[in-house]
């Protein structure tokens, strides 16, 4: 004998009570959210033409969307150099992006520095870009 009971699954009558047969849904273990998961950040729309825009992501990390000739890029949202927040620089029309503080530059997609006073690149992440969605992935710092 069976019944069903709400949304759950059928209660089976058993020799000792009613047992509640549980779909595959709830038996099967929960997966916890990597934070290296691609997630999504921000519409492709709040990203101006040759501009920036600071997000975070759900584990904190500050990250620098840049749309440079219709491509998005991402990396850190911090300077190398001292910290400045990377969101309020400037994107220039070779691809690199200016820290408005002292004026290092990185290569938007790569991260490398192209000119100090900064020494070290800057992190990038993984981008993908579905739906008018911008999704960010891993970074690659070290
Ligand atoms: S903080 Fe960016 S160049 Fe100094």
């Amino acid at each position: 004998m069976s019944l069903r009971h709400s949304n759950l699954g059928p209660l089976k009558h058993t020799p000792i009570g009613f047992r509640l047969m549980l779909p595959d849904k709830f038996t099967e273990p929960v997966r916890m959210p990597d934070f290296n998961d691609f997630e999504p950040v921000a519409g492709l729309h709040q990203i101006p033409n040759e501009g920036v825009l600071g997000v975070v992501k759900s584990n904190g990390e500050r990250v620098c969307l840049i749309r440079h000739r219709d491509r998005i890029t991402a990396i850190a949202n911090n300077c190398t150099h001292q910290d400045f927040e990377m969101a309020l620089g400037d994107v220039l029309p070779d691809g690199t992006i200016q820290c408005a503080w002292h004026g290092a530059r990185f290569d938007c997609a790569t991260g490398a520095v192209q000119q100090g006073p900064a020494t070290k690149p800057i992190t990038v992440y993984e981008v993908r870009v579905e739906g008018g969605r911008v999704l960010v992935g891993r970074g690659n710092k070290p």
